[in-house]
């Protein structure tokens, strides 16, 4: 019999829920134990956190968003933020704390549910701690290259294409650009897709620099074919020609990535100095990661939880699964993480978006 422990960690995703659902089905006919660890690997440092899973708890699951176990981004066993008796905040390696109640619990598999920083920890669990563990791909982002597609993306393209398309209606009406940052980190893809598919005039991606003559040109250019607003989407980690990203600020204690935000501002200011139109920018923000996650987010996430249990029997450890076509495969940890997924700026989405009158900035 074997004793399996799911954690969820990083930045949330719909469809998490329904891979612990497809975990615990899975392993429970099998006539395994599952465990969930609360909050990432809390529930490995505390054994208070750890909560016994049953097809019973996890009944109603899939359908909605977030995570029944929590997560954070702030909690790498190998740099954990711990406060001290005097209130200060240091940084300790407590992985050995986790691997000693991994074995006291009697766990044969971690199935650890992530994107690439927590599949990045996972990876060193298992080469330097010898932790039998199983990497499950998660990212609204999509920018895991490793595997075709991750689930949540889907849920938050949709998402920022209902907003893209309600916008249309108040552009028209005032005669406005509106300016709409999406998320996706360092790769273009929820821009490019919510934006060909809602209608955007713009759409400035991390991968293309961008020239705001040329954003300029198409919005001007509108106006003779009798169109007198815009949409522009923006991805978080786009920027102009000969500048830098824009960051929020440096990052949180514990967690190594920037926080990315507010070059949609920056370019609604752009345009309406360099236009003269009326212009208004909005952030769509964690509203992309929220809500139940969509079929194929669904049916994806099921499928790795399935899958991953394939993997646990297997004891193919280290490795995570992934979307190969119609298929699933396994992937070695180690070449998941080893670089994000692009867009590719020849790609067949881009020749699209410009055969259809999209300015891609540059
Ligand atoms: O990686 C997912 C993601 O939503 C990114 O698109 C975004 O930059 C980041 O997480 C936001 O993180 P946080 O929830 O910490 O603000």
């Amino acid at each position: 019999m074997k004793k399996i422990v799911i954690s969820t960690g990083g930045g949330d995703a719909p469809g998490l829920n329904a891979v612990i659902y497809a975990v615990v089905k899975a392993a429970v006919s099998r006539g395994w134990e599952v465990f969930g660890s609360k909050c990432g690997y809390k529930g490995l440092l505390d054994p208070d956190e750890l909560v016994r899973l049953t097809p019973e708890k996890v009944e109603d699951i899939t359908p909605t968003g977030g995570t029944i176990l929590g997560s954070t981004n702030k909690g790498n066993p190998f740099a954990m933020p711990i406060e001290n008796l005097a209130g200060e905040v240091q940084i300790r390696d407590v992985s050995d704390r986790v691997m000693k109640i991994f074995t006291r619990m009697g766990f044969t598999c971690h199935i650890a549910v992530g994107g690439d920083g927590s599949l990045e920890i996972a990876h060193r669990f298992a080469v330097e701690k010898g932790m039998p563990v199983i990497g499950v791909p998660k990212t609204i982002d999509n920018d895991l290259e490793a595997t075709q597609l991750t689930f949540g993306f889907d849920t938050a393209v949709s998402t920022a294409t209902e907003a893209l398309d309600k916008l249309h209606s108040t552009a028209k009406s005032h005669d406005r650009v509106m300016v709409v940052e999406v998320m996706g980190r360092d790769s273009g893809w929820i821009a490019l897709n919510s934006g060909i598919s809602g209608g955007a005039d713009v759409i400035l991606i991390p991968e293309i620099p961008f020239d705001m003559e040329k954003i300029c040109e198409k919005i001007n250019d509108n106006e003779l074919y009798d169109k007198h607003y815009a949409i522009v989407v923006v991805a978080e980690g786009a920027k102009a020609r000969d500048h830098e990203v824009i960051h929020k600020g440096e990052g949180e204690i514990g967690r190594s990535e920037k926080i990315l935000g507010g070059i949609g501002l920056w370019v609604a200011r752009q345009i309406s100095e360099m236009t003269g139109k009326d212009t208004r920018s909005l952030v769509l923000g964690h509203l992309q990661r929220g809500g139940s996650p969509t079929t194929f987010d669904r049916l994806l996430a099921l499928r790795f939880g399935a899958s991953a249990v394939r993997l646990a029997e297997a004891e193919q450890f280290d490795h995570m699964v992934a979307l190969d076509g119609i298929d699933m495969k396994a992937v070695p940890l180690a070449d998941a993480i080893k670089e994000r997924k692009k867009v590719p700026v020849d790609c067949d989405k881009i020749l699209t978006a410009r055969e259809i009158g999209i300015c891609m900035g540059n």
